[in-house]
Parts: C-alpha cells; sequence; structure tokens
C-alpha cells in the first residue's frame, strides 16, 4: 500500500521523462483585425530539436511563439505538441522572454520553484546549481546582475523539466561576454536533457552558434530553413562554415 502511495506521489512531482516533444504547426494563419501575421504556415520541429527562428522585427516571431506556447490560437490552421492540439497553456512546454520577470519580494529559491509543489525547495536548488548559481539560493532578485537574474528565470523555466522551451530573445538585453556565458549554458543543459528548444534572436551569430536548423521569418512565412550541420560544442567566432551560414540567413532577412 505503501508503495502504491509512494509511486503516486512521485507521478505527480517527479520529473517528466526527457526527449521532448516535437511541434507541428499546419496550415495556420494569424490574423490580428486586417493585419495578417502568419500566412498559411507549416512548420515541422521534431522531438528534441534545437531550432532558431530569425527575422525583422514585427515579422511574427513571437506571435508564433505565442501559438506554441497556446497563449493565443491561431486563425486557421492546426498547432500541435507530440500528437496532441494546442489548447492552451502545456505544463510541458516553457517560456523564457527577454526579462527575466522575477517576483522582487520572494527569494531567487522560491522564484524558481514554489509554484512546483512538494519537494520544490530541493527540485529548486538543483536547478539553480545547474545554471551556475548554487550558494545563491536566499538572494532576493534585486542584487543579481542582469545575467545571473536570466539564469534564475532559465532554472524556474526548467525545474519543471519541460519537454519544449521556447525562449523569445533570452539574452537580448545582456552585455557580449555574458550573452556567450549564457550560450554555453543553455546549449550544456540541452545536450543534456534533450528537450525541444525554439529560440527567437536578432543575433545571426547566436542562431548559427546555438541551432541545429535556422529558420528566417518574413512576412508571415519561412523565406529560409537551412540545418546548420556543426559539430558540438561550437566556437563561435573562428569557424568560416558558421560565417558562411549566417551571411546565407542576413542575405534573407
Ligand atoms: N495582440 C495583438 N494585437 C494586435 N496586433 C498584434 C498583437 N500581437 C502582435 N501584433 C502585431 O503582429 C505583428 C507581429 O508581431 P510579433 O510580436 O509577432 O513580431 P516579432 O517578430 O516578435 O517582432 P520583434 O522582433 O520586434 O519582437 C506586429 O505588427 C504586431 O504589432
Ligand atoms: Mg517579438
Amino acid at each position: 500500500m505503501a508503495a502504491v502511495e509512494d509511486w503516486t506521489r512521485q507521478d505527480s512531482t517527479a520529473p517528466a521523462a526527457d526527449g521532448g516533444l516535437g511541434i507541428s504547426l499546419s496550415r495556420v494563419e494569424k490574423a490580428f483585425g486586417a493585419l495578417q501575421v502568419l500566412r498559411r504556415f507549416d512548420l515541422n520541429i521534431p522531438a528534441g530539436q534545437f531550432v532558431a527562428v530569425v527575422g525583422r522585427s514585427g515579422g511574427g516571431k513571437s506571435t508564433l511563439l505565442r501559438l506554441i506556447a497556446g497563449l493565443d490560437r491561431p486563425t486557421a490552421g492546426q498547432v500541435a505538441i507530440g500528437k496532441s492540439q494546442v489548447e492552451g497553456l502545456n505544463p510541458q512546454v516553457r517560456l523564457l522572454f527577454q526579462e527575466a520577470r522575477l517576483v522582487p519580494w520572494q527569494r531567487v529559491v522560491e522564484n524558481v520553484g514554489i509554484a512546483r509543489g512538494p519537494d520544490w525547495r530541493e527540485a529548486a536548488t538543483e536547478t539553480l546549481a545547474a545554471v551556475g548559481l548554487a550558494g545563491r539560493e536566499d538572494d532576493w532578485p534585486s542584487v543579481l546582475s542582469g545575467g545571473q537574474r536570466q539564469r534564475v528565470a532559465l532554472a524556474r523555466a526548467l525545474v519543471s523539466r519541460p519537454q519544449i522551451l521556447l525562449l523569445d530573445e533570452p539574452f537580448g538585453a545582456l552585455d557580449a561576454l555574458t550573452r556567450i556565458e549564457m550560450h554555453k549554458l543553455l546549449e550544456g543543459i540541452w545536450r543534456q536533457r534533450g528537450f525541444t528548444t525554439v529560440l527567437i534572436t536578432h543575433d545571426v551569430a547566436e542562431a548559427v552558434a546555438l541551432a541545429d536548423r535556422v529558420i528566417v521569418l518574413k512576412e508571415g512565412a519561412i523565406a529560409l530553413d537551412i540545418p546548420v550541420d556543426l559539430e558540438r560544442p561550437r566556437r563561435e567566432l573562428a569557424d568560416p562554415r558558421a560565417v558562411e551560414l549566417q551571411r546565407q540567413i542576413l542575405e534573407t532577412v
């Protein structure tokens, strides 16, 4: 009996299996009034893939992410995660934004874990260590640097072991060195855990450094969809193949 209870409790609180879920959009359209933002949009992202989406401001990148996250609904077409249609927020999907959006009156560990239920402190502490913030559990958000706050936000996104991580310009506000640190951190965790990742970025070098595949969004459609077949971990600046891919992307954007 006790064993059954234990198992049940674990089932509701233990991390989901890693490996990611696929994302598929078929014939998706999204309009806001007369403004057509996405038009007959088809996209398949296999489980575990790391996709970067680049494109000009106002091109519909955040809109695309919101549809995948279930924060918004398409005007037409279907969005699916794994085998299920998206019909609102999904606990398997987590989002990270440009601003960390921490709760100022909660300590770091509470920001990461408090919404998680039983054993939250342990899980939050472990995830904070994974993002390089061991020992900072009891700090207030106000004493952290911008990069550290973004690490806390990343930990909060990862603590429930999501199958899909959606990132909307998460490093855009950070200085160049901190950004490169965050790239290494994200790539390391992604390689270890294998969740499916969609990263929106204005930074083409960032896209090529991190992604398996780069998509250029232009006027509501996919203007370019190219694989990045460079071995990992990648060195960001030196590789001429990376530079050539960046050139190709910049030509399309
Ligand atoms: N809720 C909304 N209501 C009306 N229009 C919207 C809404 N959300 C987005 N839009 C419009 O849809 C278009 C695409 O917006 P979106 O935020 O997806 O662009 P983006 O590619 O993320 O741009 P940026 O790079 O500046 O973040 C814009 O013209 C925007 O004004
Ligand atoms: Mg946006």
